[in-house]
């Protein structure tokens, strides 16, 4: 698989595009995505299960560019939303309602409401009262819906306990056993059309076992709602795949596809994925500029413009991210740093005891493996704007997302007008 990032001519490229560059235009801190890369695994995880039927629904809580989102839908690929919210930017790009699922422990009326007259494919059940919800959303639009249930088949996966998901003590899905009794119940609710089992193990998943694991037991439940005559089409295994952040060797989607096609022979359902993390990880960058270095007794700091803010992961997860000048110094002294942000938090940092040639203030430094869960976990604490996007293919690249102003952080926000300062005194010190 090609690399989207690499060293040309002492510089970091994107595709054709000289990072540099990129930010001397458009500015620090700047999310540089590769559509290349992001296409390519697509395309790549599609082809490994040609001969089983399948269908791939990108999972864009891990990136909601637009951009990407247009491409991917150009491309035939399907959606995995979890929100209102998200179905909206779909619309946005002209996406087809059709290619749609519908997933999320806590969905609201409203928006299963929007997602019902929009034409979604299928709703992921993640509790019983939620299958009562949705039967009297879908009978009073007049429509009947089609929806599966998310089993949890209490598989242990996921490289950290924020992100696996399905032990029997996790929010997500519903306990296996109950299973039959669902599906049986759910023959009252005549707006429902359940047809299928979902589940999600986790996520970075770097072994193909836990999905195999995850797929048998799916498909022996399978077996047992057909025996009590429920129609069961589709099985969809969530997403989870692992991305190389660190070294890590993670199992190809030929792997994925070789191990799951002897559980799914013969099963006769058609297969749902829903990979995020895997599409689009490896397709981004977070750029950002070095403002200081800060030497101490005890401790290095490189000090970025980038924050916890901006890629929370290093932050909520321990997450490690490599990080690689833009500008590679040839002779630069290497030590071991902390690269930190101006947020002030002590858990703001984006590497911690990382061994790096030591930078110049100025320099440009690329934090990897940021395409997935960086700007769409971005938020504006310590009222820093969000960053700007550009998405790059080949030697061409788009602004896909202006960077937020100052203003921009004030939208939809007012003061009550009982608390207004009079035009006289603003700008005043109130008690002397
Ligand atoms: N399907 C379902 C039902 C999910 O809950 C998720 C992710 C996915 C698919 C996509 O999983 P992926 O292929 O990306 O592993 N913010 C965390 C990850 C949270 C994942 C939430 N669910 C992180 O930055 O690691």
């Amino acid at each position: 698989m090609s690399e989207a990032f690499a060293h040309r001519g002492g510089v970091l490229r994107a595709e054709g595009v000289s990072v540099e560059a990129l930010a001397r235009r458009h500015g620090t801190p700047l999310y540089v995505t590769s559509l290349g890369h992001f296409l390519e695994r697509y395309r790549r995880l599609d082809r490994a299960f040609a001969g089983i039927p399948h269908r791939v629904f990108f999972s864009m809580k891990a990136n909601a560019n637009l951009g990407l989102l247009a491409a991917l839908a150009r491309e035939g690929c399907g959606f995995d939303i979890v929100s209102g919210g998200e179905l909206h930017r779909l619309r946005a790009v002209g996406a087809d309602p059709a290619g749609v699922l519908f997933a999320g422990v806590g969905k609201t009326d409203a928006e299963m409401e929007a997602a019902a007259r929009a034409g979604i494919l299928m709703f992921n059940i993640e509790s019983w009262p939620e299958a009562e919800a949705l039967e009297r959303v879908a009978r009073r639009l007049g429509r009947r819906v089609r929806a599966d249930f998310r089993i949890n088949p209490d598989v242990r996966a996921g490289a950290h306990a924020k992100i696996s998901t399905a032990h029997k003590a996790s929010k997500f899905g519903l306990p296996y056993h109950q299973a039959p009794d669902l599906f049986r119940r759910a023959r009252a609710l005549r707006h429902l059309d359940v047809t299928g089992i979902h589940l999600h193990i986790g996520s970075q998943i770097t072994e193909v076992a836990p999905f195999v694991a995850a797929a048998k037991r799916a498909v022996e439940l399978v077996r047992v709602l057909r025996a009590q005559g429920h129609r069961v089409t589709t099985l969809n295994l969530g997403g989870g795949l692992g991305i190389d952040y660190a070294g890590e060797r993670p199992a190809t989607p030929e792997a994925y596809a070789a191990a799951l096609r002897p559980v799914l022979e013969g099963a006769d359902l058609e297969l749902f994925l829903e990979p995020g993390r895997f599409l689009v990880g490896n397709a981004g960058v977070l750029v950002c500029r070095v403002l200081y270095v800060k030497e101490t007794r005890w401790k290095d700091f490189v000090i970025v413009d980038a924050a916890m803010n901006d890629l929370i992961r290093p932050s909520l997860y321990e997450a490690w991210h490599g990080i690689l000048p833009v500008r590679p110094r040839p002779g630069a002294r290497r030590r071991r740093v902390d690269v930190v942000g101006p947020v002030c938090e002590s858990g703001d940092y984006l590497a911690q005891d990382r061994l790096l040639s030591v930078p110049e203030p100025g320099d440009l430094l690329a934090v990897r493996s940021a395409g997935a869960y960086g700007m769409v976990m971005a938020s504006n604490y310590n009222q820093r704007g969000r960053a700007a996007e550009v998405l790059v293919s080949g030697a061409r690249h788009w602004v896909t997302r202006r960077r937020e102003t100052w203003d921009d952080l004030l939208r939809g926000e007012s003061v009550p007008e009982e608390l207004r300062l009079a035009p006289a005194a603003r700008g005043k010190r109130v008690r002397p």
